[in-house]
């Protein structure tokens, strides 16, 4: 009873909270694309492929209407959330699959929506003819170069931002050697992407993305080493992301706007590019308050910073979550329950976006 009262309490804060920050009547009936400033795009990822292999439903994008509706109704920005990366779009040496990812990039243009491409320099979901194979360095840095050509070339114009290189740093903030490119080749790879992909797609905004760069430490002085080094080598880079992968056991991101600033202030645009908020299991009213906090703060991260251009959320609906998957006794890190209806975190980032001021850029 008391449990029960204290997440009532709990709710009404961050709805008070809310409400001194926008006034509902201001969102109205909305979705939050509709609610943003117009220089800011609203993004989610798009079901399918990855994870979703192993689960007991269909591919969801291709398979689920309902999905595809609410896709189109509340998001600006479509990020591929499997189909563009090498396991799944280059799955043997000389064959490429792209029907998937040319289907998102379909639906983005009728609905409006931009695309975020996602992703090329990676260590993680590559193919195992490409991982296993006995390649030359000269061979290697040859597949890498056409496979950018290939993939940035093919959906040229088309594509807002490139996640160009994505986690290359450890912890440590060290060059992950787990990367066959930056193992085989060296960091000096990391250029050479930028250079290919710009030259791929000269309008694309290209970009750093990783986790583990929402507060300040090495990993982002790392990050902020190598965005100075390459601009200073006149390199095509122009943004540095965080994926937000947040869990409520470490905390409100509550530094991620000085992190972003620091590549602001280099010149660089940012963004938010994979927001979730997972939770202990049980879920409670409570939990669902605190997470909705979580969510605007990386929000309000974002509107602070003046080039920050794209926020994206990593899924709506906690239907198709990866959190589950990856993380054991975690879950509900999206906005949307199973059946997309909305949590107190939807209704945060709408009311925050209606509320926000309506600047260039
Ligand atoms: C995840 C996908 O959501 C899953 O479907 C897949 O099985 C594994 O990858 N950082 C990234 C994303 O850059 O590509 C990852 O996406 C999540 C962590």
């Amino acid at each position: 009873m008391r449990k029960a009262l204290r997440a009532a309490v709990a709710v009404l804060a961050t709805a008070a909270l809310v409400a001194t920050a926008a006034p509902p009547a201001s969102a109205g009936g909305k979705s939050l694309r509709d609610a943003a400033p117009r220089y800011l795009k609203i993004g989610t990822a798009v079901a399918g492929g990855g994870h979703h292999v192993d689960q007991p439903y269909p591919d969801p994008f291709p398979n689920d209407r309902k999905y595809r509706q609410v896709l189109a109704r509340e998001f600006s920005s479509a990020s591929p959330e499997n189909q563009m990366k090498w396991e799944f779009i280059h799955p043997e040496r000389h064959r490429y699959n792209f029907g998937p990812a040319d289907a998102i990039v379909a639906f983005a243009r009728r609905h409006g929506q931009v695309v975020r491409g996602h992703t090329l320099l990676w260590h993680s979901q590559n193919p195992a003819w490409l991982e296993e194979g006995t390649f030359t360095k000269a061979e290697l840095r040859r597949i890498l170069k056409e496979h950018i050509f290939t993939v940035v070339g093919r959906y040229r114009g088309k594509i807002q931002q490139w996640d160009v290189a994505n986690e290359i740093f450890n912890e440590n903030g060290e060059y992950r050697q787990e990367n066959i490119f930056i193992r085989e080749l060296g960091p000096g790879i990391v250029a050479d992407a930028f250079r290919w992909a710009h030259q791929a797609d000269p309008r694309a905004q290209l970009f750093l993305n990783d986790y583990g760069v929402e507060w300040p430490g090495v990993k982002v002085d790392a990050y902020h080493a190598l965005a100075s080094e390459l601009l200073a080598a006149r390199v095509p880079l122009h943004g540095f992301a965080s994926q937000a992968h947040l869990s409520m056991r470490y905390g409100a991101p509550d530094q991620l706007a000085a992190v972003l600033q620091r590549f602001d202030d280099l010149g660089l645009h940012t963004a938010i590019t994979e927001l979730d908020v997972r939770m202990d299991l049980p879920v409670t009213d409570e939990k669902l308050a605190t997470q909705a906090v979580y969510y605007r703060t990386a929000l309000d991260a974002c509107l602070a910073v003046d080039g920050c251009n794209s926020f994206t959320i990593w899924g709506f609906t906690d239907k198709y979550s990866w959190v589950p998957v990856f993380f054991p006794a975690e879950g509900a890190a999206t906005v949307m329950w199973d059946d997309f209806s909305r949590k107190p975190a939807y209704h945060t980032l709408r009311d925050t976006l209606a509320a926000a001021p309506r600047r260039h850029h």
